[in-house]
């Protein structure tokens, strides 16, 4: 009793609510099918002589299941099947253990919410059941030759088939209402996000208005007067119209960010990636922000002088834009001091670390997490006291992390300097190393923050040629040359689409099989789009699919492939599949 009570207390709330539900569950359905402790007793003293049986019961198990057409869709090679054979006949062995308590009731409970992990549908279990039941049944008949005995076990071997059928289905009841509550709470708090953004957008369009309209009106205003001749001398018109065009420079600047933004979150935005020179790019930076420093009486300080700086991959154009927009900001948000430019190539693995810092205005810390959000300035009074769009810093981030680089920002606090920190992956070559299950780490090509994709094929030269396409394109890119290693890959790479070659070594235990059924397992089991591609006729390829019966249905691209087929045929399938906001 004591030991109970230490049980209670120790107990969380969830799990004691559970273990409630599981022992009221447990006498409720015990009582239904009848099984009592005369049950117990006749299948705990026939359980020993069964024992020799249980291999064979494995081996028919998993021959029957592996007759079913999608058992390739949740079982990924031979090395399981041997694992499943065992944990199989240690499920069997509990059967005949004659205790049938809240431990069982958890075990059994335990079982059936893996195969709702791994995804078995549920009308598999129940006819997997059928096939131990007539087995263990026929098993007794041929140990016991007293035939009301025989009678009275095989009755006993039913109730308690049953009660493990009954557990097993309730883990599917469960996992199901847990997941709706799951989705409900995921939609609601979508929703509150959706609120949120609206207000924010409203209050962002309020700001970008009256930003877009100071400058017109100033373009507007000056143009009158110099139309309707009311300037005293050419020397004023000449001061006007710079003014015109100033205010015509500072617009464009508001549109373009807002059009930049716009573009990077209908994923429009399409970046060159290639090899780029930091050098001659930092000293154009320079001299144009140089200018607004000197104008203001800042120090404008180059750290990076003499540094030797390895080539990055990226957008030139692009990379260009973030310095221009981190250095001019620093400059913007400095009334004295200076702004500092470095560059680390020890900091971060294979990356090249550029740093602004200033000696300016600074952010509280409670706003800093919020500077590369867009539409959510620290202060719009702030950029409306100093002009601009105030999406800089968003497009900034966008754009470095496109690049498969990081970007953060420090500050110790208001009036304290800023520093912004961001890397950019170096140019480095891709290396055809397919996945293998075995190893510790994934092997990724391409920008590690761009959208995932896993290609599978057996061919190197044209699993290289998709890497590097892919990877040049922005894309993180894993490779697996087998269908085991690609399931593995897929397990813990996570990624958005996979591309997957119709012909793959095939097992000759046909536990695993060719590229279709490996899509069939990605969909099934990870939800995953696929595309697949194929040297060989497309039609027949198709017919496979069409059988498979697959929603949504599975493009199919012909080798060899171009690099704008690809391009769209994942636009298609990215965009299809995007996910809950
Ligand atoms: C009466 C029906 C079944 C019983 C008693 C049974 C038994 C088991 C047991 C004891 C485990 C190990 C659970 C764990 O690791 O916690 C397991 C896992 C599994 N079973 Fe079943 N099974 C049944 C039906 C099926 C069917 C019909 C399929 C496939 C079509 C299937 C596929 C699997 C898979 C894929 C796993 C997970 C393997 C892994 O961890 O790698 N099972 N099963």
């Amino acid at each position: 009793m004591m030991r109970r009570r230490n049980y209670e207390a120790s107990r969380a709330p969830g799990q004691a609510r559970m273990d409630d539900f599981l022992n009221e569950f447990l006498s409720e359905t015990k009582s239904y099918i009848g099984l009592d402790s005369a049950d117990a007793e006749r299948l705990a003293i026939v359980g020993p002589a069964l024992e020799p049986h249980l291999p064979a019961l494995a081996e028919l198990f998993y021959r029957k299941i592996l007759e079913h057409p999608n058992a390739a869709r949740v079982l990924s090679g031979p090395e399981q099947l041997g694992r499943l054979k065992l944990t199989l006949q240690h499920w069997a062995r509990r059967l005949f253990s004659g205790c049938y308590d809240l431990d069982y009731a958890q075990d059994r409970m335990a079982i059936g919410r893996r195969h709702v992990t791994v995804g078995v549908p549920q009308r598999y279990v129940i006819s997997a059941m059928d096939v131990v039941r007539i087995f263990l049944l026929e098993s007794i008949d041929r140990i016991e030759p007293d035939l009301q005995h025989a009678a009275a076990t095989k009755h006993s071997l039913n109730k308690i088939l049953d009660l493990d059928l009954n557990l097993m289905c309730e883990s599917y009841f469960i996992t199901s209402l847990r997941e709706l509550r799951d989705l409900n709470a995921r939609l609601e708090a979508a929703n509150l996000e959706l609120n949120e953004l609206g207000r924010v957008k409203d209050e962002f369009l309020a700001h970008t208005s009256h930003e877009l309209r100071t400058p017109l009106n100033a373009i507007l205003g000056f143009t009158k007067l110099i139309l309707d001749g009311l300037c005293q001398d050419r020397d004023e018109e000449r001061e006007l119209l710079r003014d015109v065009f100033e205010s015509g420079q500072h617009l464009l600047g508001i549109v373009n960010d807002v059009l930049d933004i716009a573009r990077i979150e209908a994923g429009k935005l399409k970046l060159t990636m290639e090899r780029v020179e930091m050098r001659p790019l930092f000293e154009q930076v320079l001299a144009v922000v140089r200018v607004q420093a000197d104008a203001k009486g800042i120090r404008m300080v180059d750290e990076t002088g003499g540094l030797p700086l390895p080539p990055v991959r990226g957008d030139a154009h692009r990379l260009r834009q973030v310095l221009i927009n981190l250095l001019g900001n620093a400059v913007k948000f400095t009334d004295e001091g200076w702004v500092s430019l470095r560059a680390d190539t020890e900091a971060v693995a294979g990356h090249l670390q550029v740093e602004v810092q200033d000696t300016g205005i600074g952010i509280p810390r409670d706003k800093q997490a919020h500077v590369f959000e867009k539409f959510k300035q620290v202060d719009t009074s702030f950029t409306r006291r100093h002009g601009g769009s105030g999406l800089g810093l968003a497009i900034s981030r966008r754009l470095v992390e496109m690049m498969g680089g990081s970007i953060a920002l420090e500050s110790p606090g208001k009036g304290l300097g800023a520093l912004v920190r961001f890397t950019i992956p170096l140019d480095a070559p891709v290396e055809d190393r397919p996945h293998r299950a075995a190893y510790d780490q994934l092997s990724i090509a391409g920008p590690s923050h761009g959208t995932r994709v896993l290609v599978v094929d057996n061919d190197p030269g044209f699993r290289k040629y998709l890497q590097r396409l892919l990877a040049s394109e922005g894309f993180a890119v894993v490779t697996a040359d087998s269908y085991a290693d690609a399931l593995d890959a897929a397990d813990r790479f996570h990624p958005a689409v996979a591309l997957v070659d119709w012909v793959l070594p095939v097992s000759t235990s046909l536990a695993y099989g060719n590229g279709i059924d490996l899509v069939a397992a990605f969909q099934q089991r990870f939800s995953l789009p696929s595309i697949l591609v194929t040297g060989h006729e497309p039609a027949r390829a198709q017919a496979e699919l069409s059988r498979r019966n697959l929603k949504p249905p599975t493009p199919i691209l012909r080798k060899p492939l171009d690099a704008e087929t690809l391009r769209e045929a994942m636009q298609k399938v990215l965009t299809a599949h995007a996910p809950l906001p």
